[in-house]
């Protein structure tokens, strides 16, 4: 007996939007008058020195940390401590924003395909894949977005910016092998850009990991079904 198709997941996913409102400020508990009775002094030494921990300065000194903010401040959510090379993180981003849409096509035609061919439950798991890979798309165009790049949606050249192919195929089991040969690309990529972006753009690399994750999901159904 088959298992009914997951219709809907709950894969909410914490966009840069959703983190804390509370900045180093709230988290040290300082008020604005903090400022005065200290300015010169590294703030938060005290507290440090207890403990003998070593702070970066930007969390002990609030007018270094305020100066640094009002620098290039046209560069929007990207601060001057921003380590790697923007460009370079934008150029990734619109390859695998072009993956995305790419594997959101090649589900698109497999789910019609499959339907036709009596592959119901086959093709339910195709549309609810490619419902997933848009939504990867959407969170990877507005991380561009952030980072001051544009997302490129050009239709020209979308599958060589693509790192995973468009499979037309006809048959069911030709159509589930060649959508988990795009599931273990995504998944190499994403992985190796997670470790690229480290410590030095967080915001990104969790992004990255959490698409990951469901990548790793959508590979996992589909060793399911070739198995069934
Ligand atoms: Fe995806
Ligand atoms: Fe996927």
């Amino acid at each position: 007996m088959k298992q009914e198709p997951r219709v809907k997941r709950d894969h909410k996913q914490k966009g840069p939007k959703d983190r804390p409102a509370a900045g180093p400020d709230k988290a040290k508990g300082h008020h604005e008058s903090d400022v005065s009775h200290h300015q010169g002094k590294p703030m938060g030494r005290a507290k440090a020195d207890k403990k003998h921990v070593d702070l970066p300065a930007l969390l002990t000194d609030k007018s270094l940390l305020r100066k640094m903010a009002r620098k290039e401040v046209d560069d929007g959510a990207v601060t001057p401590d921003y380590s790697l090379d923007k460009d370079v993180v934008i150029g990734l981003l619109n390859e695998s924003l072009a993956t995305e849409l790419v594997c959101t096509l090649r589900y698109k035609r497999h789910y019609y395909v499959a339907n036709r061919i009596k592959g119901r439950y086959v093709a339910a798991e195709f549309a609810q894949h490619a419902i997933e890979e848009l939504a990867h798309a959407d969170l990877i165009a507005e991380r561009i977005m952030q980072l001051g790049g544009t997302p490129d949606f050009n239709p020209v050249g979308l599958a060589e910016r693509s790192h995973a192919e468009y499979f037309e195929g006809t048959d069911l089991q030709d159509m589930i092998r060649e959508n988990l040969v795009a599931e273990r690309i995504a998944i190499e990529s994403y992985r190796a850009f997670a470790q690229f972006l480290g410590e030095a753009d967080p915001t990104t690399r969790r992004m990255i990991e959490s698409i990951l994750a469901m990548e790793e999901e959508h590979a996992d159904d589909l060793t399911d079904l070739m198995e069934d």
